[in-house]
Parts: C-alpha cells; structure tokens; sequence
C-alpha cells in the first residue's frame, strides 16, 4: 500500500514559487509515496475561545490531516520566519489539547525563495516547532532552494537540472524516513 503524504505549502499566491516546486515534488515522487496539497488558506485564525465550538474548516481539516502518514512542508520565508498562514495551520492542527494531528508523523522541510539563502530562516524556525509537534523531520538533505525564479519555464514547469536531481534525491531518502519512522 502506498504512504499518503500531505503536502502544506505555506504561500497562497497563485504563481508561487513553493507551489510550483510543491508540484515537481508531486512529480518526482517515489514509487511507494502519494503526494497530495492540502489547503491552508480558509483556516480561520486560531483562538482558543473557539474550540468549544470549532469552525468547520477546523475540523474538516483536522480530520483530513489525520488521514495521512506524513508531512512535507514546502515554505517562503516571510521576514526571516514562517509565513503566518503555515503557523496557524500548525496550530490549528495541533489541538484540542492532547489530540494533535502532527503528533509522530515523519516530515520533511523544503524552504523556497527568489532570493539567495533559500529561506533558511523559515526552514529552520519551522523545525523549531517540529521538534515540539513531535514530527520527527528529516535532516538530509538539506534543500534551501534559493533562486526560485530562474528554475521554471513560462509553463510553472521545472527545467533546472541540478535542482531537479536535488529534489529527486530529497524525495528519495524522504521515501526511506517515512518508511522507517512511520507512526504504527
Ligand atoms: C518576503 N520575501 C522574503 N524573501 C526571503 O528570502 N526572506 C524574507 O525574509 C522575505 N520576507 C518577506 C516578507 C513578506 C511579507 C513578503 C510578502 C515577502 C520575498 C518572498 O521570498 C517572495 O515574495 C516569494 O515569491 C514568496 O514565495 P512564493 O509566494 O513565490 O511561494
């Protein structure tokens, strides 16, 4: 059987740079791997005060994480950090209290800018949650995709090669982390 895996990508820009990546990613996928987008960009912002109540898209989305086996986040960086709309579906995901989504799904980070450090700062403050939402997130290899805006052709289409073979090898050992991580 093949291991579901949810894709968040954290920009709600329709020509984004990390969807189009997120959509080679789908592309270069492993054998055993599905990859499918799940969207982010309804979840009202949290508050406490709701979960008495919760809205609907809270709980639609909560209950369609659950279904997965793994997490890839596919990011910008918004002033050095995560983009707000990714950390409130962390967060979203992340309750009622004791009942967390993320909770020991295998993960993985890919971090994508137009500029030249690749959102390093988004990747890794993002790992910074991780580590709490115990999804125990792959280390290597690394992929800080900087440069966005010269990989892909007029079609959204990826053509740079070495970013390509990159991702290929991410997906790769992404593959053997979730089969030998994966929440039994
Ligand atoms: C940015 N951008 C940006 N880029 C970066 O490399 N480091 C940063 O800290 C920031 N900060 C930032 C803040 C805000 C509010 C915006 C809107 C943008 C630029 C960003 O990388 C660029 O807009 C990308 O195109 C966003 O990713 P998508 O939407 O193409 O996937």
């Amino acid at each position: 059987t093949k291991l579901k895996t949810a894709v968040l990508v954290g920009s709600l820009r329709k020509e984004s740079w990390n969807r189009k990546t997120a959509n080679a990613l789908i592309a270069l996928a492993p054998d055993l791997l599905t990859l499918e987008i799940i969207s982010i960009g309804d979840l009202p912002l949290y508050n406490e005060d709701l979960e008495t109540a919760p809205p609907s898209q809270w709980t639609t989305f909560r209950k369609h994480l659950a279904t997965f086996d793994a997490v890839l986040f596919v990011t910008p960086e918004y002033n050095r950090s995560v983009p707000a709309v990714l950390k409130n579906a962390l967060d979203v995901g992340s309750r009622p209290y004791g009942k967390s989504c993320w909770d020991g799904k295998p993960g993985a980070v890919i971090s994508v800018s137009p500029g030249n450090i690749g959102a390093f700062g988004a990747n890794h403050h993002l790992r910074q949650s991780l580590v709490f939402l115990n999804v125990p997130a792959m280390a290597q290899p690394e992929a800080y995709i900087g440069g966005a805006a010269s990989l892909f052709d007029d079609k959204g289409i990826l053509t740079n090669e070495s970013t390509r073979a990159l991702l290929k090898k991410f997906m790769d050992s992404f593959q053997l982390w979730i089969t030998s991580n994966v929440k039994k």
